[in-house]
């Protein structure tokens, strides 16, 4: 028979954990939901009366929390005690890259979720429902099991597998509304009983068509091959940018008409400077290790190539801006119009920005950023990490170490765009947000540097608006 659940604990408050919790606790008042994490500044902005200072931006999100939040949503690094008082606990910790060791730039590291299995074995002194919420490699609930079964007080654990779907920027409409909530458990008694319980929990707000079940490591494994499907629609709309750019063609016009094919979609086939984001990447590297190690190597080149694909589109950004800009930017102020991922979020994972950024300041150009909601430190961390670790694609391997000082000294980051972009050479638009497109060209233009050049890596601003204006436009995949 199914445990009704009346409290619940979610190991890691990010941008999975805080929102899912915040939504599962304002749809399920019956539910005590409690957030921990062992990351005491995220718990305390969590906590913060001021709703802006929530840890992450997120439309929608400050009106769940202010709703739930002490009610029967909590946030609380005492990880041990909220471990200790769940009938059911999920796993939202972060899964990155592995970036040494065996399967260095490839693999999902889990040593943190192994951490958070010790910890519950070690704490728990009741019977659990263990839900994996975090991204993981297929067979990863096996695992958990081993390290629960063998290290635990002899309490029965169950493991379920949920992976999350929502797409930041639109994570409270996602989680409000979802195409499916997807629960994978195991097909024994307890196992059933187990993922009845947590159907019984979405349920409170999903319609049960929409709450899938299967088995785990289907439900793992849809995970990795929903990202996968996802990025190699943007990276297969981006192929065809660069023959567009060679033929006159036009890669909105295509998208728009290959859209009306009910069997291809008019979602998700936008072509831009390159996909970006804490997931895309890093699940494709994880599913293509999975490959290797399943000794399928045609399948595993086969998934590689997406990313080879967005890797080019950000390169091939970056390159045509120098090459316009008489094949130096060396000492010219370029500016930046968005540093996010995507718009409406403040996350800046894995951003095509950072990557151009990297490109440009090897030939020393000066970059001045602006976006609406990324801070300047995230955006200096962003380019120092990237020195430590950059990826070994064709043409950055020549690329030289940057020290912090150099970044420091060539990157300045702007509150207001219109003095990014004053005495500018050029404006690059990496982030689709919409405040860009209301912006008043003409003044813009008016203090520009002439030829004044706008790159729009995203297709949001008109091109024959800002021609006429008297810019020098180059959009994605639009050939002359
Ligand atoms: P995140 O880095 O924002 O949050 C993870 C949090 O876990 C961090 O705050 C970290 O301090 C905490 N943590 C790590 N180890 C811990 C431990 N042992 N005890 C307590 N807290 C610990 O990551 P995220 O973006 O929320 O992603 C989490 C997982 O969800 C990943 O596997 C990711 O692939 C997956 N996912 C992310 C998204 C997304 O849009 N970001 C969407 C779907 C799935
Ligand atoms: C993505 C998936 O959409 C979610 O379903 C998934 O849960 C999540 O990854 C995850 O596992 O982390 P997210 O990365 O938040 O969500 O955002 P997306 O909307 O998917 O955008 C990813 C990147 O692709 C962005 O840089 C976006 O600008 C780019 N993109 C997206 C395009 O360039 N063109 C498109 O048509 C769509």
């Amino acid at each position: 028979k199914a445990r009704t659940i009346t409290n619940i604990c979610c190991i890691g408050a990010g941008y999975v954990g805080g929102p899912t919790m915040a939504v599962i606790a304002q749809k399920c008042p019956h539910i005590k939901v409690t957030v921990v994490d062992i990351n005491a500044q995220r718990i305390a902005d969590w906590n913060d009366v001021d709703l802006n200072k929530l840890p992450i931006y997120e439309p929608g999100l400050a009106d769940v929390v202010a709703e739930a939040r002490g009610r029967n949503l909590f946030f609380s690094t005492d990880v041990d005690q909220a471990i200790d008082e769940a009938e059911m606990i999920f796993i939202s910790v972060n899964t990155p890259t592995k970036t040494y060791g065996v399967g260095k730039g490839m693999a999902a590291d889990l040593k943190y979720i192994e951490l958070c299995a010790r910890q519950i074995a070690r704490v728990s002194k009741d019977d659990k429902i263990i839900v994996e919420k975090s991204t993981l490699p297929v067979r990863t609930a096996e695992a958990l099991r081993t390290i629960l079964t063998s290290t635990g007080n002899g309490v029965n654990f169950e493991i379920l597998s949920s992976p999350e779907f929502l797409a930041e920027g639109t994570a409270i409409q996602d989680l409000m509304n979802p195409d499916r909530f997807l629960i994978g458990g195991e097909q024994t008694e307890s196992g059933e009983a187990a993922v009845q319980s947590l159907v019984d929990i979405y349920a409170n707000w999903v319609p049960r068509e929409n709450i899938v079940t299967t088995r785990v490591w289907s439900s793992e494994l849809s995970k990795l091959t929903a990202n996968a499907f996802l990025a190699q629609r943007v990276s297969s709309i981006n192929a065809i940018s660069a023959l567009c750019e060679r033929t006159g063609a036009d890669v909105d016009e295509i998208a728009r008409a290959i859209g009306k094919d009910s069997r291809i979609g008019a979602k998700f086939i936008k072509s831009s400077v390159g996909f970006g984001g804490s997931c895309f990447q890093k699940d494709i590297l994880n599913l293509v290790y999975l490959c290797q190690h399943f000794n399928l190597p045609e399948v595993a080149a086969y998934w590689e190539q997406v990313i080879k694909m967005n890797d080019y589109q950000k390169h091939r950004f970056a390159k045509k801006m120098i090459d316009s800009l008489f094949n130096t930017v060396s000492g010219k102020k370029i500016a930046f119009l968005g540093w996010a991922f995507k718009k409406d979020t403040n996350d800046t994972r894995e951003s095509a920005a950072i990557y151009v950024a990297d490109e440009l300041l090897q030939d020393r150009a000066e970059i001045h950023v602006y976006d609406p909601k990324v801070t300047e430190e995230q955006i200096f961390a962003d380019l120092e990490y990237l020195q430590e670790h950059r990826p070994n694609s064709c043409h950055s391997s020549e690329f030289e170490k940057l020290s912090s000082d150099e970044i420091r000294s060539l990157v300045t980051v702007h509150n207001d765009p219109y003095e990014a972009m004053k005495s500018a050479h050029a404006t690059a638009i990496l982030t689709e947000w919409d405040e860009f497109k209301t912006y008043d060209w003409k003044r813009v233009y008016n203090k520009m540097l002439k030829p004044a050049f706008v790159f729009d890596g995203r297709n949001i601003v008109s091109k024959t608006d800002l021609e006429q204006i008297g810019f020098r436009v180059y959009n994605i995949g639009k050939g002359e």
